[in-house]
């Protein structure tokens, strides 16, 4: 698909299929992931594409609020931040670097057919613990995965005008 078309047609996905991945498609997900610009190629991000019934349950308890969406899943998407030196313009490297890498990711999944939802509700601490990463991974993101049971329509945006300023 044309890109701008699948910038048109993606939603959040907030109800899954009980329908598996498969593992080509997770392996794209990776590779945009992983070919993500990065600030001075730092790549400081890591990616965990969590399918295993008992890590995700573990996931689910560490996430109030979200569980219906995140247990339905056969899927859940972890993107995590490690050390890195702030950028010069003051903002946080490794939020960034993973921001982007998980933005090509969802486009990504898009492409394939695949439902993604970017979640920014959850306990990071408690999410890292549930995979038992170091203390150095600082989770940036989590997402469910998967084929979507909705079809969501499009959310309002401001007016191109209201955002965008030629000077
Ligand atoms: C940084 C970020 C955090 C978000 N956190 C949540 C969340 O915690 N729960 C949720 O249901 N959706 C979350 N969303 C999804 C937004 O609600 C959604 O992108 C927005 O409403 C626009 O809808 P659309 O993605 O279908 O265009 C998040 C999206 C972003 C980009």
């Amino acid at each position: 698909m044309d890109l701008m078309d699948l910038i048109h047609s993606r939603r959040s996905i907030r109800q899954y299929l009980p329908r598996k991945v498969e593992d080509w498609k997770l392996a794209a997900l990776g590779e945009a992931f992983r070919l993500a610009p990065s600030a001075r190629n730092g790549q400081h991000r890591k990616l965990f594409l969590v399918r295993n019934p008992e890590l995700r349950a573990k996931i689910c308890q560490a996430t109030p609020g979200q569980p219906a969406m995140l247990a339905q899943a056969p899927v859940i998407v972890v993107a995590a931040g490690l050390p890195a030196p702030e950028m010069t313009c003051g903002q946080s490297t490794n939020t960034i670097d993973v921001s982007i890498a998980l933005s090509f990711l969802m486009l990504e999944a898009q492409e394939l057919g695949l439902g993604f939802c970017w979640l920014g509700s959850f306990y990071a601490d408690e999410v890292r613990q549930a995979l038992n990463l170091p203390p150095d991974h600082r989770i940036v993101a989590i997402s469910p995965l998967g084929y979507a049971s909705e079809q969501p329509e499009a959310k309002p945006r401001y007016a191109a005008e209201d955002m965008i300023t030629y000077l």
